[in-house]
């Protein structure tokens, strides 16, 4: 991310900072609002939650680099956020930014990610539009999730390992769609310590 960028992202954090007190929320989501969710159980290797319905702003990107895939998607969103829609609205920045990756979906192998904001909850379900035609809204439905968390920066090579940690910690009981899973961000680059990442698995 260019140094520009990253200032513009701070901003635009800070200022969700001062306008928004959130208390209810997991602590990892910092100021920022976030899903809610309600955790099943818990053990030492992941957590089962229940997520109601919830609204985001995505945008699809065909590729083989997750990192260049999920810039280019957090680009497009950034920019939805920062006014480009048909309110000309500037819209607070949430938690997590997700990522569903669907492996080897595209010719040459290539994955579908799709990359999401959560829609702030008092602009549900009237979201302005957005402007640029790949961006779209829509829900994931409630759902129910296999959540493992991981500290630090994330990149590919990290969440993959910790993808399979997640499938060998789950039994055959605990079956969930395996074509596809998310990763999530809570922080923005500036956060350097107690940094929260996810994978999620939706449970069938
Ligand atoms: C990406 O996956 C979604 C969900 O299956 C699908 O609706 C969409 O058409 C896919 N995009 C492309 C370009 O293949
Ligand atoms: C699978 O894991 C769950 C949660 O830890 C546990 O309650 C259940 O007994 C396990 N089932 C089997 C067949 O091991």
């Amino acid at each position: 991310m260019g140094v520009l960028k990253e200032i513009v992202l701070l901003a635009v954090l800070a200022g969700a900072c001062v306008a928004r007190h959130v208390a209810k929320e997991p602590e990892f989501c910092r100021h920022l609002e976030c899903p809610k969710y309600t955790m099943d159980y818990q053990t030492k290797d992941y957590e089962k939650r229940s997520y109601p319905l919830s609204m985001w702003v995505s945008t699809t990107i065909i590729g083989v680099h997750y990192d260049k895939a999920s810039q280019e998607g957090f680009d497009k969103l950034f920019s939805y956020i920062s006014g480009h829609n048909s309110e000309n609205k500037k819209i607070a920045m949430t938690a997590p930014v997700i990522d569903r990756v669907i492996p080897g979906q595209g010719p040459d192998c290539a994955d579908n990610f799709t990359v999401s904001f959560m829609v702030p909850f008092e602009l549900q379900p009237n979201a302005p539009q957005p402007m640029d035609k790949t961006v779209f809204l829509s829900t994931i439905p409630a759902h129910q999730a296999y959540v493992r968390s991981y500290p630090g920066f994330s990149n590919e090579a990290k969440f993959l390992s910790e993808a399979e940690a997640l499938a060998n910690a789950l039994n055959a009981t605990q079956s969930y769609d395996s074509s596809f899973y998310y990763t999530a961000g809570y922080d923005s680059p500036f956060t350097i310590l107690e940094r929260h990442n996810e994978i999620w698995f939706f449970a069938v």
